[in-house]
Protein backbone atom coordinates (compact mmCIF):
# COMPACT_ATOMS: atom_id res chain seq x y z
CA UNK A 1 0.00 0.00 0.00
CA UNK A 2 1.25 3.53 -0.81
CA UNK A 3 0.27 6.11 1.66
CA UNK A 4 0.76 9.54 2.74
CA UNK A 5 1.33 11.45 5.43
CA UNK A 6 -2.22 12.45 6.28
CA UNK A 7 -3.51 8.84 5.73
CA UNK A 8 -4.57 9.08 1.96
CA UNK A 9 -3.99 5.90 0.43
CA UNK A 10 -2.73 6.09 -3.20
CA UNK A 11 -4.36 3.73 -5.89
CA UNK A 12 -4.56 5.31 -8.92
CA UNK A 13 -1.42 6.01 -11.13
CA UNK A 14 -1.47 8.67 -13.80
CA UNK A 15 1.64 7.66 -16.63
CA UNK A 16 2.47 10.15 -19.62
CA UNK A 17 3.89 8.33 -22.79
CA UNK A 18 5.45 11.20 -24.50
CA UNK A 19 5.31 15.13 -23.63
CA UNK A 20 5.48 15.20 -27.62
CA UNK A 21 1.58 16.43 -29.18
CA UNK A 22 0.43 17.02 -32.67
CA UNK A 23 -1.51 19.90 -31.01
CA UNK A 24 -0.01 23.46 -29.93
CA UNK A 25 -2.87 24.85 -27.30
CA UNK A 26 -1.65 27.89 -26.15
CA UNK A 27 -2.55 26.94 -22.51
CA UNK A 28 -0.85 23.54 -22.20
CA UNK A 29 2.33 24.73 -24.12
CA UNK A 30 5.19 26.63 -22.84
CA UNK A 31 5.46 30.23 -24.92
CA UNK A 32 9.11 30.01 -26.18
CA UNK A 33 10.16 27.05 -28.42
CA UNK A 34 9.64 23.85 -26.95
CA UNK A 35 11.96 20.92 -27.62
CA UNK A 36 10.20 17.88 -26.80
CA UNK A 37 12.25 15.27 -25.08
CA UNK A 38 14.21 13.03 -27.04
CA UNK A 39 13.11 9.11 -27.65
CA UNK A 40 16.33 7.94 -25.48
CA UNK A 41 15.23 10.02 -22.27
CA UNK A 42 11.68 8.72 -22.53
CA UNK A 43 11.03 5.59 -20.34
CA UNK A 44 11.17 2.89 -22.91
CA UNK A 45 8.07 0.03 -22.98
CA UNK A 46 9.65 -2.46 -20.90
CA UNK A 47 10.62 0.07 -18.56
CA UNK A 48 7.06 1.71 -18.01
CA UNK A 49 5.68 -1.94 -17.65
CA UNK A 50 8.36 -2.31 -14.54
CA UNK A 51 7.57 0.29 -13.15
CA UNK A 52 3.87 0.04 -13.74
CA UNK A 53 4.16 -3.34 -11.93
CA UNK A 54 5.67 -1.93 -9.03
CA UNK A 55 2.93 0.15 -8.39
CA UNK A 56 0.13 -2.64 -9.05
CA UNK A 57 1.82 -4.80 -6.43
CA UNK A 58 1.15 -2.15 -4.07
CA UNK A 59 -2.79 -1.74 -4.56
CA UNK A 60 -3.06 0.60 -7.69
CA UNK A 61 -6.05 0.06 -9.30
CA UNK A 62 -6.49 2.46 -11.87
CA UNK A 63 -3.43 3.47 -14.34
CA UNK A 64 -4.69 6.39 -17.09
CA UNK A 65 -2.13 6.91 -20.30
CA UNK A 66 -1.56 10.70 -20.09
CA UNK A 67 0.64 12.93 -22.68
CA UNK A 68 1.55 15.59 -24.14
CA UNK A 69 -0.59 12.91 -26.50
CA UNK A 70 -0.27 9.69 -25.44
CA UNK A 71 -1.13 8.19 -29.06
CA UNK A 72 1.24 9.53 -31.25
CA UNK A 73 3.92 7.77 -29.67
CA UNK A 74 5.20 5.58 -32.30
CA UNK A 75 5.21 2.21 -29.75
CA UNK A 76 2.06 3.45 -27.59
CA UNK A 77 0.16 0.69 -29.31
CA UNK A 78 2.69 -2.32 -27.36
CA UNK A 79 2.46 -0.14 -24.63
CA UNK A 80 -1.11 0.08 -24.25
CA UNK A 81 -1.33 -3.76 -25.15
CA UNK A 82 1.11 -4.60 -22.62
CA UNK A 83 -0.51 -2.72 -20.05
CA UNK A 84 -4.18 -4.14 -20.94
CA UNK A 85 -2.65 -7.10 -19.49
CA UNK A 86 -2.12 -5.84 -15.59
CA UNK A 87 -5.20 -6.18 -12.92
CA UNK A 88 -6.19 -2.70 -13.26
CA UNK A 89 -9.01 -0.57 -14.88
CA UNK A 90 -6.96 1.30 -17.64
CA UNK A 91 -8.05 4.61 -19.00
CA UNK A 92 -6.23 7.34 -21.24
CA UNK A 93 -7.01 10.98 -21.87
CA UNK A 94 -6.37 12.04 -25.56
CA UNK A 95 -7.02 14.85 -27.92
CA UNK A 96 -9.05 12.41 -30.03
CA UNK A 97 -7.09 12.83 -33.35
CA UNK A 98 -5.96 9.17 -33.09
CA UNK A 99 -8.75 7.57 -32.42
CA UNK A 100 -9.62 5.51 -35.33
CA UNK A 101 -6.90 3.83 -36.42
CA UNK A 102 -5.91 3.15 -32.69
CA UNK A 103 -9.24 1.44 -31.99
CA UNK A 104 -8.74 -2.05 -32.05
CA UNK A 105 -6.00 -1.64 -29.90
CA UNK A 106 -7.94 0.18 -27.24
CA UNK A 107 -10.77 -2.01 -27.18
CA UNK A 108 -8.45 -5.42 -27.25
CA UNK A 109 -6.62 -3.68 -24.18
CA UNK A 110 -10.01 -3.51 -22.35
CA UNK A 111 -10.22 0.32 -22.36
CA UNK A 112 -13.97 1.51 -21.31
CA UNK A 113 -13.70 4.84 -20.66
CA UNK A 114 -11.73 7.26 -22.69
CA UNK A 115 -11.38 11.15 -21.91
CA UNK A 116 -11.35 13.41 -24.80
CA UNK A 117 -9.77 17.21 -24.61
CA UNK A 118 -12.07 19.47 -26.63
CA UNK A 119 -12.63 23.18 -25.57
CA UNK A 120 -14.60 24.02 -28.28
CA UNK A 121 -17.25 22.85 -30.61
CA UNK A 122 -16.61 25.66 -33.25
CA UNK A 123 -14.21 24.80 -35.84
CA UNK A 124 -12.20 27.99 -36.47
CA UNK A 125 -12.08 28.42 -32.81
CA UNK A 126 -10.61 24.93 -32.36
CA UNK A 127 -7.90 26.09 -34.72
CA UNK A 128 -6.92 29.04 -33.28
CA UNK A 129 -6.67 26.79 -29.71
CA UNK A 130 -4.94 24.36 -31.24
CA UNK A 131 -3.42 25.42 -34.29
CA UNK A 132 -4.47 22.29 -35.82
CA UNK A 133 -7.83 22.14 -38.64
CA UNK A 134 -8.70 18.92 -37.15
CA UNK A 135 -12.18 19.32 -35.66
CA UNK A 136 -14.00 17.40 -37.89
CA UNK A 137 -11.77 14.74 -37.21
CA UNK A 138 -12.44 14.61 -33.37
CA UNK A 139 -15.87 15.07 -33.42
CA UNK A 140 -15.99 11.98 -35.92
CA UNK A 141 -13.77 9.76 -33.69
CA UNK A 142 -16.00 10.41 -30.83
CA UNK A 143 -18.73 9.54 -32.42
CA UNK A 144 -17.02 6.01 -33.06
CA UNK A 145 -16.32 5.46 -29.31
CA UNK A 146 -19.82 6.11 -28.85
CA UNK A 147 -21.05 3.59 -31.73
CA UNK A 148 -18.37 1.51 -30.42
CA UNK A 149 -20.24 1.71 -26.38
CA UNK A 150 -16.81 3.40 -24.95
CA UNK A 151 -17.73 5.88 -22.51
CA UNK A 152 -16.93 8.95 -23.37
CA UNK A 153 -15.90 11.84 -20.75
CA UNK A 154 -15.14 15.65 -22.09
CA UNK A 155 -12.71 17.82 -20.61
CA UNK A 156 -13.22 21.49 -21.62
CA UNK A 157 -10.90 23.94 -20.28
CA UNK A 158 -13.41 27.01 -19.31
CA UNK A 159 -11.51 30.30 -20.31
CA UNK A 160 -13.06 33.52 -19.61
CA UNK A 161 -13.86 35.36 -23.00
CA UNK A 162 -12.75 32.67 -25.00
CA UNK A 163 -15.15 29.73 -24.69
CA UNK A 164 -17.38 30.55 -21.41
CA UNK A 165 -20.06 31.43 -23.85
CA UNK A 166 -19.90 27.93 -25.05
CA UNK A 167 -20.88 26.16 -21.72
CA UNK A 168 -24.90 25.78 -22.65
CA UNK A 169 -23.88 24.82 -26.41
CA UNK A 170 -21.47 21.92 -24.27
CA UNK A 171 -24.89 20.91 -22.26
CA UNK A 172 -27.03 20.41 -25.42
CA UNK A 173 -24.80 18.41 -26.86
CA UNK A 174 -25.80 15.62 -23.71
CA UNK A 175 -29.31 16.10 -24.44
CA UNK A 176 -29.58 13.52 -27.11
CA UNK A 177 -25.66 11.95 -26.97
CA UNK A 178 -24.48 10.04 -23.51
CA UNK A 179 -21.19 12.43 -22.95
CA UNK A 180 -20.36 13.19 -19.75
CA UNK A 181 -18.97 17.40 -20.08
CA UNK A 182 -16.24 17.81 -17.83
CA UNK A 183 -15.92 21.76 -17.12
CA UNK A 184 -12.44 22.21 -15.93
CA UNK A 185 -11.28 25.62 -14.14
CA UNK A 186 -8.13 27.06 -15.79
CA UNK A 187 -4.98 26.46 -13.65
CA UNK A 188 -1.51 27.77 -13.69
CA UNK A 189 1.21 26.34 -14.92
CA UNK A 190 4.81 27.42 -16.50
CA UNK A 191 4.53 29.39 -19.30
CA UNK A 192 0.54 29.17 -20.01
CA UNK A 193 -0.58 32.72 -19.79
CA UNK A 194 -2.63 32.25 -16.76
CA UNK A 195 -4.21 34.77 -15.01
CA UNK A 196 -7.04 35.32 -12.36
CA UNK A 197 -9.32 37.00 -14.80
CA UNK A 198 -9.22 34.09 -17.22
CA UNK A 199 -10.84 31.81 -14.86
CA UNK A 200 -14.25 31.12 -14.86
CA UNK A 201 -15.23 29.46 -11.82
CA UNK A 202 -16.96 26.54 -10.41
CA UNK A 203 -19.89 29.06 -9.35
CA UNK A 204 -19.97 30.85 -12.15
CA UNK A 205 -20.41 27.92 -14.92
CA UNK A 206 -23.43 26.22 -12.44
CA UNK A 207 -24.76 29.81 -12.69
CA UNK A 208 -24.30 29.80 -16.45
CA UNK A 209 -26.06 26.28 -16.59
CA UNK A 210 -29.11 26.77 -14.27
CA UNK A 211 -29.89 29.98 -16.38
CA UNK A 212 -31.50 27.54 -18.71
CA UNK A 213 -31.56 24.01 -17.67
CA UNK A 214 -32.75 22.50 -14.37
CA UNK A 215 -29.64 20.72 -12.64
CA UNK A 216 -29.68 18.41 -10.32
CA UNK A 217 -26.54 17.42 -8.44
CA UNK A 218 -25.22 13.48 -8.15
CA UNK A 219 -23.98 11.72 -5.36
CA UNK A 220 -19.76 11.95 -5.65
CA UNK A 221 -17.60 8.55 -5.39
CA UNK A 222 -14.89 8.44 -2.90
CA UNK A 223 -12.16 9.75 -4.80
CA UNK A 224 -14.24 12.30 -7.48
CA UNK A 225 -12.25 15.17 -8.41
CA UNK A 226 -15.23 16.20 -10.34
CA UNK A 227 -18.75 17.63 -8.81
CA UNK A 228 -21.18 15.60 -11.13
CA UNK A 229 -24.63 17.26 -12.14
CA UNK A 230 -27.61 15.72 -14.00
CA UNK A 231 -30.04 17.50 -16.06
CA UNK A 232 -33.23 15.60 -16.10
CA UNK A 233 -34.43 14.14 -19.67
CA UNK A 234 -30.55 14.61 -20.99
CA UNK A 235 -29.24 11.26 -22.01
CA UNK A 236 -25.43 12.42 -20.83
CA UNK A 237 -24.54 14.71 -17.70
CA UNK A 238 -22.16 17.23 -17.17
CA UNK A 239 -18.90 17.99 -13.91
CA UNK A 240 -17.36 20.72 -12.89
CA UNK A 241 -13.66 20.30 -11.78
CA UNK A 242 -13.04 23.19 -9.74
CA UNK A 243 -9.46 22.83 -8.73
CA UNK A 244 -8.88 26.39 -8.17
CA UNK A 245 -12.22 27.59 -6.15
CA UNK A 246 -13.16 24.32 -4.41
CA UNK A 247 -10.04 21.81 -4.45
CA UNK A 248 -10.59 18.30 -3.70
CA UNK A 249 -7.28 17.51 -2.20
CA UNK A 250 -8.47 16.14 1.05
CA UNK A 251 -9.21 12.75 -1.13
CA UNK A 252 -6.68 12.62 -3.65
CA UNK A 253 -5.43 9.27 -4.46
CA UNK A 254 -3.34 10.26 -7.45
CA UNK A 255 0.32 9.79 -8.46
CA UNK A 256 1.67 10.73 -11.74
CA UNK A 257 5.02 9.75 -13.61
CA UNK A 258 6.25 12.06 -16.40
CA UNK A 259 7.24 10.83 -19.59
CA UNK A 260 10.93 10.71 -18.50
CA UNK A 261 9.94 8.22 -15.42
CA UNK A 262 9.59 11.23 -12.86
CA UNK A 263 7.13 10.54 -10.35
CA UNK A 264 4.99 13.51 -9.16
CA UNK A 265 2.98 13.31 -5.98
CA UNK A 266 1.09 16.40 -6.75
CA UNK A 267 -0.11 18.38 -10.02
CA UNK A 268 1.15 21.06 -8.36
CA UNK A 269 4.32 19.83 -6.83
CA UNK A 270 7.84 21.81 -7.44
CA UNK A 271 9.57 18.44 -6.62
CA UNK A 272 9.82 15.37 -8.23
CA UNK A 273 11.65 11.79 -8.24
CA UNK A 274 13.53 10.24 -10.60
CA UNK A 275 12.74 6.76 -10.78
CA UNK A 276 14.06 6.03 -14.77
CA UNK A 277 17.76 6.94 -13.53
CA UNK A 278 17.45 4.23 -9.95
CA UNK A 279 15.54 1.72 -12.42
CA UNK A 280 18.50 2.43 -15.14
CA UNK A 281 21.04 2.29 -11.96
CA UNK A 282 19.09 -1.11 -10.97
CA UNK A 283 18.42 0.71 -7.87
CA UNK A 284 15.57 0.21 -5.24
CA UNK A 285 12.10 1.93 -6.73
CA UNK A 286 9.59 1.00 -3.85
CA UNK A 287 11.16 3.04 -1.13
CA UNK A 288 11.68 6.08 -3.77
CA UNK A 289 8.10 6.00 -4.15
CA UNK A 290 6.81 5.55 -0.84
CA UNK A 291 9.26 8.70 0.14
CA UNK A 292 7.53 10.50 -2.72
CA UNK A 293 4.22 10.00 -1.42
CA UNK A 294 5.17 10.23 1.98
CA UNK A 295 6.47 13.76 1.62
CA UNK A 296 3.28 15.12 -0.24
CA UNK A 297 1.81 18.09 0.63
CA UNK A 298 -1.38 18.75 2.12
CA UNK A 299 -3.12 20.43 -0.50
CA UNK A 300 -2.43 21.73 -4.30
CA UNK A 301 1.52 20.91 -3.59
CA UNK A 302 1.97 23.60 -0.95
CA UNK A 303 1.90 25.77 -3.62
CA UNK A 304 -1.30 27.32 -4.15
CA UNK A 305 -3.84 29.12 -1.72
CA UNK A 306 -6.98 29.53 -1.54
CA UNK A 307 -6.96 32.96 -3.13
CA UNK A 308 -6.54 33.11 -6.57
CA UNK A 309 -7.24 36.16 -7.19
CA UNK A 310 -3.70 37.07 -5.86
CA UNK A 311 -1.78 34.58 -7.30
CA UNK A 312 1.15 35.78 -8.78
CA UNK A 313 1.46 32.34 -11.82
CA UNK A 314 5.09 33.19 -12.01
CA UNK A 315 5.79 32.27 -8.35
CA UNK A 316 4.95 28.78 -8.77
CA UNK A 317 7.66 26.37 -9.52
CA UNK A 318 5.88 23.31 -11.58
CA UNK A 319 6.53 22.14 -15.22
CA UNK A 320 4.50 22.71 -18.17
CA UNK A 321 1.22 21.04 -18.50
CA UNK A 322 2.64 18.99 -21.68
CA UNK A 323 5.23 17.92 -19.96
CA UNK A 324 3.16 16.64 -16.61
CA UNK A 325 0.12 15.11 -18.47
CA UNK A 326 -2.74 16.55 -16.74
N1 LIG B 1 -5.93 24.17 -16.86
C1 LIG B 1 -6.88 23.21 -16.81
N2 LIG B 1 -6.85 22.09 -17.53
C2 LIG B 1 -5.83 21.92 -18.37
N3 LIG B 1 -5.53 20.94 -19.24
C3 LIG B 1 -4.39 21.24 -19.86
N4 LIG B 1 -3.91 22.43 -19.42
C4 LIG B 1 -4.80 22.87 -18.49
C5 LIG B 1 -4.88 24.03 -17.69
N5 LIG B 1 -3.95 24.98 -17.73
C6 LIG B 1 -6.39 19.78 -19.45
C7 LIG B 1 -6.44 19.36 -20.88
C8 LIG B 1 -6.61 17.86 -20.79
C9 LIG B 1 -6.33 17.51 -19.36
C10 LIG B 1 -5.33 16.44 -19.22
O1 LIG B 1 -5.87 18.69 -18.74
O2 LIG B 1 -7.49 19.93 -21.55
O3 LIG B 1 -7.90 17.47 -21.11
FE1 LIG C 1 -1.77 18.60 -26.66
FE2 LIG C 1 -3.59 18.21 -24.82
FE3 LIG C 1 -1.71 19.97 -24.41
FE4 LIG C 1 -3.53 20.50 -26.22
S1 LIG C 1 -3.92 20.22 -24.01
S2 LIG C 1 -1.29 20.76 -26.49
S3 LIG C 1 -3.98 18.47 -26.99
S4 LIG C 1 -1.41 17.76 -24.62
Amino acid sequence: MIADSFGRVHDYLRISLTDNCNFRCFYCMPEEDYDFTPASRLMQPDEILTLAKIFVEQGVKKIRLTGGEPLVRKDAAEIIAELGKLPVELVITTNGTRIAEMLPTLIAAGIKSINISLDTLQPEKFFMITRRDLFHQVRSNIELLLQNKITVKINMVVMKGLNDNEIKDFIEWTKHNPVQIRFIEFMPFSGNKWTSNKLFSLDEILATVEEDFTVLPVKAAPHDTAKSFMIPGHEGSFAIISTMTAPFCSTCNRMRLTADGKLKNCLFSDGETDLLTALRNKEEILPLIKASIWSKKKELGGQLGKHFETLDADSIVNRSMITIGG
